[in-house]
């Protein structure tokens, strides 16, 4: 491995040496060679700092590392979470095949999930007043909040007419407060996502609507308005939600990888059965490419490696997801769970210290909104930001000019991170404008872009359910494979638990006494939220 990353520093140093727009014209068919297509998308890498000979070292990586052992040991169920002794089998949650681990308890949950959708579209289920269900609200947070949130928000073209869904995650009450503000009690039913059932945030809020409705219905019994999801079970039945109403979570299946389990009920309510299924089959589509394609036509397998590649060798610490389109803004959100819970580890599997950076942090915002605020700093600032577009090429209104825009705006990004604006361009541009020489010198170089920064553009010919599985899966895998290459455990989140741990201490010092074992900054800030609310 040594010698393979010692190959990799001295092609750095070559590729480095050359603008990236040369490679366009060293190879006529750059475009074409980089690209790939699977699962019904496209991505075009050609805009990357990359070659044949790029291409090849990346074949060695995955080989070098065993990458295919690890896609085998991930869909077959090995325990890939060594920390808390588990598979992580969300791939078998959208395998129709019945060969695939954990299959039946898969098809038992999927049958109650498409029961209840079916029966709630009929309106079938009723209130404390006999009134059938209107509204459903999902209260779950991290995994049990944003990937469902996500691909809700995303299917609106689909959306069933007969039942609204709406989320909440936070713990702060003005989320709960402003979504119940529109809600009819008598109609609303709540959803507790909570893969352990022990999650603070989620616990609360469920209380909090639990009294909304009590309040609300009286003398009424309100069980009828309470579905859990969770892997904790008697938990969910001991805090009042009947047995028969609690959908399986299993802890083979990871918070941020789970939409697909009964965690997705509230996309199934949604935009229907049917479509669930169609993204559960795109997302299975990409599973097959995943563990099929050769490495260097694998596009999840690709986009890790050229993000280790940046990250390894051209020091990049940040990756920015611009998605061109409204209905995919929340995606930087979910890949911000996605990445950085699973990647940001500083030992590797055997517990030793990793000896490179991991896990970079993920931002974005949907175009062309980000080019009006931080895209300065990509254009002309000093860091060294790989960018993935993605793009929707038959939009929902495609007849209309800005449908164009849109897509023109997307485009243009790419080509100006890459090609840049030299000093020579710089100054011919100020004398052919008349700008006197004095002048001109003076700001030709705030108007040089360097460019050669590198991006990825991902097309989705339209946006219909099986894609967005496709696109899902396709970044799920991107991060397993990059975990694999940094040889950490993608699995697991212990980071998440001293926070909470803290926020326990911290709320008793507020609730009671503060702890003289806190902090001086800590002990400050508890008393001006005491006075605050004195
Ligand atoms: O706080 C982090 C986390 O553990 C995530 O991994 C998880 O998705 C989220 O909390 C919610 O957990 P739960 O579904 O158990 O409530």
């Amino acid at each position: 491995m040594a010698e393979l990353l010692q190959r990799f520093a001295t092609h750095q140093q070559l590729l480095d040496a050359s603008p990236l727009l040369n490679l366009f014209t060293t190879e006529p068919d750059r475009a074409r060679k980089f690209s790939l297509y699977a699962a019904d998308l496209s991505l075009d890498f050609s805009k990357h700092l990359c070659n044949a000979e790029t291409l090849k070292l990346f074949d060695e990586l995955a080989a070098s590392t065993q990458l295919r052992a690890h896609i085998e040991d991930l869909f077959n169920g090995a325990i890939v979470n060594r920390t808390e002794q588990r598979p992580a089998l969300h791939t078998s949650l959208r395998s129709d095949a019945a060969s695939a681990p954990k299959h039946d308890e898969v098809a038992a949950a999927q049958q109650q999930m498409q029961t209840l959708v079916n029966a709630l579209h009929a309106q079938q289920l009723q209130g404390f007043s006999g009134l059938p269900f209107t509204d459903v609200v999902n209260i779950g947070i991290g995994g049990s909040d944003l990937g469902p949130r996500f691909v809700t928000t995303a299917l609106r073209h689909f959306w069933n007419t007969s039942v609204r869904v709406h989320f909440v995650a936070n713990v702060d009450p003005d989320e709960l407060t402003d979504t119940l503000a529109n809600l009819n009690p008598a109609t609303t039913l709540i959803i507790t996502a909570s893969k352990s059932f022990n999650t603070l945030e989620t616990l609360t809020n469920t209380q909090a609507a639990r009294h909304w409705l009590q309040t609300a219905a009286g003398e009424h019994n309100v069980d009828a308005h309470f579905i859990a999801i969770t892997s904790n079970s008697a938990k969910a039945v001991a805090f009042g939600i009947p047995q028969s109403q609690v959908f399986p979570m299993w802890d083979w299946v990871g918070g941020r990888y789970s939409l697909w389990s009964a965690i997705g009920l509230p996309i199934a309510i949604a935009v229907g059965w049917d479509n669930f299924h169609a993204l559960l089959q795109g997302a299975a589509a990409m599973d097959t490419h995943y563990r099929e394609a050769s490495f260097t036509e694998n596009m999840p397998a690709l986009l890790a490696a050229l993000e280790w590649w940046y990250s390894n060798y051209w020091h990049a610490h940040s990756a920015l997801v611009l998605p061109y389109s409204h209905r995919l803004r929340l995606f930087p959100a979910f890949l911000q769970q996605l990445s950085m819970e699973s990647l940001g580890k500083s030992v590797d599997v055997n517990g030793n210290s990793v000896t490179t950076h991991t896990g970079l942090v993920v931002w974005g915002e949907p175009g062309t909104n980000g080019q009006h605020s931080f895209m300065q700093l990509l254009h002309q600032g000093t860091r060294f930001i790989p960018v993935d577009f993605i793009a929707v090429a038959h939009g929902e209104s495609s007849g209309d000019v800005r449908q164009a825009h849109l897509f023109a705006n997307c485009l243009s990004q790419s080509r100006a991170l890459m090609t840049g604006k030299s000093l020579a361009q710089v100054q011919l541009e100020l004398a052919a404008a008349g700008v006197d020489a004095a002048e001109a010198q003076a700001l030709a170089p705030h108007k040089v872009h360097p460019g050669n920064r590198p991006s990825s553009t991902i097309l989705l010919e339209s946006l219909t359910p099986a894609r967005l599985g496709a696109l899902l899966a396709l970044y799920e895998h991107k991060v397993h494979a990059l975990s694999v290459f940094w040889n950490i455990n993608a699995f697991d989140q212990w980071g998440v638990e001293l926070g909470k741990q803290s926020a326990s201490v911290i709320f008793n010092a507020i609730k009671t006494q503060p702890d003289a074992e806190l902090d001086g900054s800590t002990l400050q800030l508890i008393g001006d939220y005491k006075s605050a609310n004195q």
